[in-house]
This record gives C-alpha cells, structure tokens and sequence, in this order.
C-alpha cells in the first residue's frame, strides 16, 4: 500500500531518480501520485490524480533542476483519491514536507490535541497532521524533531520528511511498513522496496521498527528515538535487474507468468537432491525429533496465500500425516485459535508485508509456537519476525495479481511435506523418489504448456463475446478445489467478472440455481484425480441445465473431449501435484480475458500489492 522514494545526492537529476522509482513502486498503488523537491530552498510540489503517466506529463512541462527530493504514490485509506489527498504533504508554512505508508492510527486525537487553533487542514488524510506537528516542534534540527514526535504518533509508517532549513537531507522513520536505504557513491535514497534502488546500487540497508535516519549525499546516520546510534548490516542485493523490467513482454503479469518454470527451478535449487531422493531445505532449524513430534499445524495466508494455504492441507495432511487447519489471516486473530507450543504456524505471504498475516505471525509467537514464513521479498517484516524464514526465490513480483510467487509457495509446500512424510516414516524411499520427480518435472511441463497456449486464449475469446451476465463459477474437487478458487479470484480482480470458485460436489447446494444457458462454468477435470468421475458428472449437471462448460483437462484424456467445445489441455502430472500445473492454465485464462475486455492488467482497479493495513 502506497509506496514511497526519496533521493539526495549531486547531480540536479532528482526529479528522474524519483520519478522511475514511482514507477519501480507503482503496484503498491496508483490511485495519485506526487513529488516534492527543493530547489533555491523552496519547496516545488507537483501532485497528480490517477496513474503516474499524468504525473509524467505534468513533469515533462516543468523540469526542475535539484539534487534532493521526495516521492509517493497512494493507495487511498484517509480520504479519497484526489489532488488534495495526495502525497507529499506540507505544514501551513510549506517549510516541511512529507511522504508517509502505513496508518496514523490516532490522527484525530493528535489533530484535536495539538492543532485546535489551526486554520482548516488541507487534506482528509491521516498524514497531515504529521506535517504539522513537525513544524510545531521545528528547533533547527529536523532529526531530533522526528524523534520527538514519534512518541506521540501510533499506528504505522514508513516516512520521508525534508525541510527548507535543512535542504540537504532528507530524514526517515519506520514502524511497521518497509523502508529500505540505498548506499550509493555522493548519492543515497530511500524507498520501499528494493526494485526502486536496482539501477542505482544493490546496497541497501533495510531498517528496522523504530529506526530513524538522516541522510544526506555523503552520510548516513541511523538512531532511535532516544538519540542511539543503532549499527544496520549493509546487504548486498544480487536480484537481476532485468526481472523488474518488462523485458519484451507486453505486461508483468504476462511475463510473470511465463517465468514459472524458472521461478519453480530456482526454489527447488540446492534444496531438492534428485539422484539421492533427498530434500534438504537449510534454512529450517529443526532437528528430525522436532519434525516426528509435530502434532498440529496451522497455515495463515491471505488471497493467493491463503489458497496455497488450503493446498497444504492436502499435502501435510496426505504425506506427513500432520492435522492442519488453514486460516484466513484478517480472521485468524479474531476468531481465538487455540495456539500452544507444540503448534507449528506456517505464514505464507509474497510480500511479507501483509498486515494481517504479519499480526498472526505475532500472535502465534506470543503464544510460544513454532513459526516458518514462507515468503519472496528478502527481509521483509515477515521473513524478519518468523523463527524460520524459507524464501520462494522468484525475484520482485511486480503484477498486482500473484503468479510465480503462488506457485514457488507451491513448491516450498510441497518439498517440506514430502521432507516430513519421509522423516515420520509415512513415505517410503521409493515414494518420496515418485513425487521428487514428478515435481522436478513440473518446471519443463508449464514450459511445454505455456509454448503453446492457444487453447487458452480462444476461450478467453468466448469470454469476452458470448459473455453476458458477467458471473463465471469455477469448479474443482480435492486438491484442485483450492484452485477453482484461485482461477475465481484470478479472474474477478483482472477483469471485474463475477467469479466464483467452489467445490464442484457442493454445486448441487445452491449455485446449481444460476446455471442457465448463459452461465459459463469452468471445471478442472483430472484424469489422474480419484474425483475425475465425479467431475465429469459435476460436468453433466452443469450442461444439462444449459450451462456452458470449459474444462480443464489433462491432454492424454481422450473421454473429455465429447462433454465441451471448450477444453484446455494441459500435461499431464500426478494428482498429488496436479495444482501447480492446473493453475498456470488458470492464470493465463484470466490474464487473456482481462486483455481482451482492454483492461489494466497489472494494476486492476482498487488493488495495490502489498496490504500493509488491517
Ligand atoms: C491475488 C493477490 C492477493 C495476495 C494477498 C496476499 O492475486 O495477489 O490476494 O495474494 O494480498 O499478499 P501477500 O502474499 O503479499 O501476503
């Protein structure tokens, strides 16, 4: 949610610098942008509604020249999107600016408190007030006046402050939002995620809840709010630059997905040992004993996680012989799991920034349980807290729906389930040999699949013409059920289609009600599934009341191809493993959809990447 970039250095290039960086963190939100820089120690501000190619045009008729600036883009909470609303924001005097991510949960109180003879606050946000409170406390030292309002402030940010009096260095403060310093030659920058600083450094340094900063060209400096200097490790970040460029593919969320088997590859890398039939994943800390006595698991994710979540179950469940219950995160908290030591909680988050699974992360903890996060951005708040921290290895994910990470959470899922089987005595050599291949043969199969998708783009066609009561059901059973929801959900968000995933048994319980000849239903039908009879018959109710039916099927199936015009063939895999392969069918159906309806597919609408509030 909102992302935020900050330069300071030399050369009088900052209005580029920050402006590529929004870009870099556009997915965080786009519904306004803007920028603040100092130059002939004024404040220029330039803010824009909607995406940043307005902000970019504005830019173009008015460069200015500056070495050090500040930069947002929003994801409305406080207000909505508007001018006004938008980031930076100034106190009256327009001496001090801001950019702020995160939530001032008591803004209202502080407003009351502090600013009662104030003339009329500029903006609906939560952030102005911060503005105010600084110049309030202003004694020519902008550091130490960061410091002191922060004991007032609640809730959490991720902050980019600059000041007149002090136009050469830019402070910033993080509590529960990420902030990352990027280490660069008489040039630093801040932002809040590592794409922003790929082109200018891979040294960043990923400050810690209550760090404070001040930066300037040469100099960085980080205290707390007591004035300690606190000592932060300098990272060396090896991501490829190119995986935050487009490179030749016409959207992310395209390109993403067209990474998979390389993404699959990376996380299985030096973990999955073939020739041995040996899963070794070093970043797990417990010893066999530990893993024997697990008697109870709990997985926590939200959207996309959460559905990897519910495919764990299975997993756990079938090779590990481990009960698990899944949660959703934003419910988890609130609905009193009954959580002691000898529960593992697995958090599954992309981001590792997710609000809500960030604060069942903490609360599992509180209760004394053993944590693994599975998560992608390194360093993250999540990957920080969690005891153990397994990372999916696909590089920045920069389409707003999640692809590549899903299926590289997959892959962790799969291996530490396989990994545990084994160890509790439930797998045999010979099994676990049968599944590590039949998952080391995962990556070339969506290889195969994805050279030749046509099938996947007539029916996203079909879609787009016979369409017209914009609601599609996806159907699944067994461990592709959660699929069904995840080619819903894919759907829903890209293409504003009304889309609902269920299990295909329960059809007969209600939804069976909307099925009419207009009705799209989208069913996965495996044929190595042990509910494949049951789907297709799932499949004869659906189009004996008129509906229309797509499978999803698996190619060697020569029996499907009589029940529907519409059929996507897929390579075929074993059942167990089958999701990892159904979804990617899913997601290009979803992405090719939303391209034909001319919608914004890496960034649909009211959605931004990372949930960083409740
Ligand atoms: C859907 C999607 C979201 C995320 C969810 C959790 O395509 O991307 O549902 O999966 O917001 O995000 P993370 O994984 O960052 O915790």
């Amino acid at each position: 949610m909102c992302g935020i970039i900050g330069y300071v250095g030399k050369n009088n290039n900052a209005i580029n610098v920050i402006f590529k960086g929004l870009k870099k963190l556009e997915y965080r939100g786009y519904d306004s942008a803007g920028l603040a820089v100092i130059a002939n120690k004024k404040f220029k501000i330039i803010k824009s509604v909607g995406k940043l190619y307005n902000l970019d045009v504005i830019l173009k008729k008015n460069f200015i020249n500056a070495n050090i600036g500040i930069g947002h883009t929003r994801w409305a909470t406080h207000g909505k999107p508007s001018k006004e609303n938008a980031h930076p924001h100034t106190d009256f005097t327009e001496s001090i600016v801001i950019v702020h991510n995160g939530i001032i949960e008591n803004y209202i109180e502080l407003k009351t408190k502090f600013m009662k003879k104030a003339p009329k606050f500029k903006s609906e946000t939560d952030t102005e007030i911060i503005a105010h409170l600084l110049k309030k406390n202003y004694k020519n030292n902008l550091l130490h006046t960061v410091q002191k309002i922060l004991t007032m402030i609640k809730g959490s940010y991720a902050l980019g402050i600059m000041c007149t009096e002090e136009p050469d260095k830019i402070v910033c403060a993080k509590q529960d939002a990420s902030l990352i310093i990027g280490l660069g030659k008489g040039e630093n920058f801040i932002a809040s995620d590592i794409p922003a600083l790929l082109p200018y450094t891979r040294n960043m340094i990923f400050l810690e809840n209550g760090d404070i900063a001040e930066i300037t060209a040469e100099k960085v400096i980080i205290k707390d709010i007591k004035n300690n200097v606190k000592i932060r490790e300098i990272k060396n970040i090896q991501w490829d630059t190119m995986q935050s460029e487009k490179n030749g593919y016409k959207h992310f969320m395209l390109k993403e997905i067209f990474e998979q088997p390389h993404t699959i590859e990376e996380t299985f890398r030096d973990r999955i040992y073939i020739n041995e039939g040996k899963i070794h994943i070093k970043e797990i800390k417990f010893d066999e004993k530990y893993v024997e006595n697990i008697s109870n698991i709990c997985v926590v994710g939200c959207g996309t996680a959460y559905h990897a979540g519910l495919i764990s179950k299975f997993l756990f469940e079938n090779f590990a012989k481990i009960p698990t219950e899944v949660d959703i995160a934003s419910e988890f908290r609130y609905r009193g799991p009954i959580l002691n030591k000898k529960k593992l909680v697995i958090v599954i988050s992309q981001s590792g920034e997710t609000a809500d699974t960030l604060a069942a992360l903490r609360l599992a903890k509180s209760e004394g349980c053993e944590t693994i996060a599975i998560c992608n951005v390194i360093d993250s708040s999540i990957s920080r807290e969690s005891t153990n921290v397994i990372y999916t290895q696909c590089g920045p994910e920069i389409g707003v729906a999640s692809t590549k990470a899903f299926t590289s959470q997959l892959s962790i899922i799969y291996m530490l389930a396989l990994d545990w089987g084994y160890k509790r005595k439930k797998l045999t050599n010979e099994e676990l040999k049968k599944y590590l291949k039949e998952l080391w043969e995962i990556p070339s199969k969506i290889f195969q699949f994805l050279k030749k998708s046509k099938d996947v783009r007539n029916v996203a066609k079909v879609f787009v013409k016979k369409m017209n009561k914009n609601k599609i059901l996806y159907l699944g059973r067994h461990i592709n059920y959660p699929i069904a929801l995840e080619g819903a959900l894919k759907l829903k968000e890209l293409s504003y289609i009304h889309a609902e995933g269920y299990a295909a048994g329960e059809m007969k319980h209600g939804p069976i009600a909307l099925i009419d000849k207009s009705m799209f239903v989208v069913a996965i039908a495996m044929k190595s599934s042990r509910v494949y009879t049951k789907m297709v018959s799932n499949i004869e109710e659906v189009k004996a009341r008129g509906g229309i039916a797509v499978i999803i099927a698996e190619r060697d199936d020569r029996e499907i191809a009589s029940k529907s015009k519409y059929i996507i063939y897929i390579p075929q895999t074993g059942e167990f493993i089958s999701p990892i392969m159904t979804v990617v069918s899913l997601q290009l159906l979803a992405y090719y959809t939303s391209v034909f309806l001319g919608y914004d597919v890496d960034q649909p609408r009211n959605l931004a990447k990372s949930v960083t509030v409740e």
